[in-house]
C-alpha cells in the first residue's frame, strides 16, 4: 500500500482519525504542519491570514524521500494533496457539518476570525476542491464525520481501503445542497455576527 492522505478543514477530526488508523494499519502518521515547521519548510508567515506559507516543492521532495526510505505513511494535513501522486494511495477528506465544526473550533478556543474562516471553508468544500484540483477525482474520497466518533470514521476508511465497502470518488458532500435552507441561513447568520 502507498501512503494515505487525511485531509479536511481543521477541527473535522483528521488527527484523531489518523491516530486510530495508524494503530490498525501499523503505519506511522506524519503531522504535516508540524513536520513543515520542524524541518523549516516554510517560506514566510502570512500575518493577515495567521498562517504559514509553505515551500511546496521542498515539502514534496521531503515526502518522497521519506517514502523511499520508510515506506507508507498516513499524511495528516488540510493540505495532504501536496503529497506526490506516485506515493499516494488515496486522500480521504473528512467532512463535518459546519455547525458542529463551529462548536468544536469555538471549544478549542480559536479566535473568531479563525473559526469563521474555517467554517466558511467547510461550507464551501475547499479542502475537497483543492484535493481534486491537485490530484483529480480518482484519488479523493470524502467521509462524512458528522455525529460520529473517530473510531467509526477510521473503521469506515479501513473498510474502503480493503474493498469491503464501496465509496464514491470525488466531490459528493456539498453542504450547500445537503443542508436544509433554515439551517444554512442560521449558519450564515452566525458567521455574520
Ligand atoms: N469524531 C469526533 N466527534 C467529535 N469531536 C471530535 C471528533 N474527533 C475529534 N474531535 C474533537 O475535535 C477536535 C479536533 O479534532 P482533531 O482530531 O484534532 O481534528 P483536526 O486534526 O482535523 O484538526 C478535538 O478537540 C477533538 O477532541
Ligand atoms: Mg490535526
Amino acid at each position: 500500500m502507498k501512503s494515505i492522505g487525511i485531509s479536511g478543514t481543521p477541527g473535522t477530526g483528521k488527527s484523531s482519525t489518523a491516530k486510530i488508523l495508524s494503530q490498525y494499519l501499523g503505519i506511522p502518521v506524519i503531522d504535516l504542519s508540524k513536520y513543515v515547521i520542524e524541518n523549516n519548510l516554510i517560506l514566510f508567515y502570512d500575518s493577515e491570514r495567521q498562517t504559514n506559507v509553505i515551500d511546496e516543492d521542498r515539502v514534496r521532495h521531503e515526502l518522497l524521500k521519506l517514502y523511499n526510505s520508510n515506506g507508507a505513511m498516513i499524511i495528516d494535513s488540510h493540505y495532504a494533496e501536496i503529497t506526490p501522486k506516485e506515493i499516494l494511495e488515496v486522500v480521504f477528506v473528512i467532512r463535518r457539518d459546519p455547525e458542529e465544526l463551529m462548536n468544536i473550533l469555538l471549544k478549542r478556543g480559536w479566535s473568531l476570525n479563525k473559526v469563521i474562516e474555517n467554517v466558511e471553508a467547510e461550507l464551501l468544500s475547499i479542502c475537497t476542491l483543492n484535493a481534486i484540483d491537485e490530484l483529480g477525482e480518482d484519488l479523493v474520497i470524502e467521509i462524512n464525520a458528522t455525529s460520529r466518533n473517530s473510531e467509526e470514521i477510521a473503521l469506515e476508511i479501513i473498510e474502503i481501503l480493503f474493498g469491503e465497502k464501496s465509496a464514491y470518488y470525488g466531490h459528493t458532500i456539498d453542504w450547500l445542497s445537503i443542508l436544509p435552507q433554515e439551517k444554512l441561513l442560521k449558519i450564515i447568520e452566525l458567521l455574520k455576527r
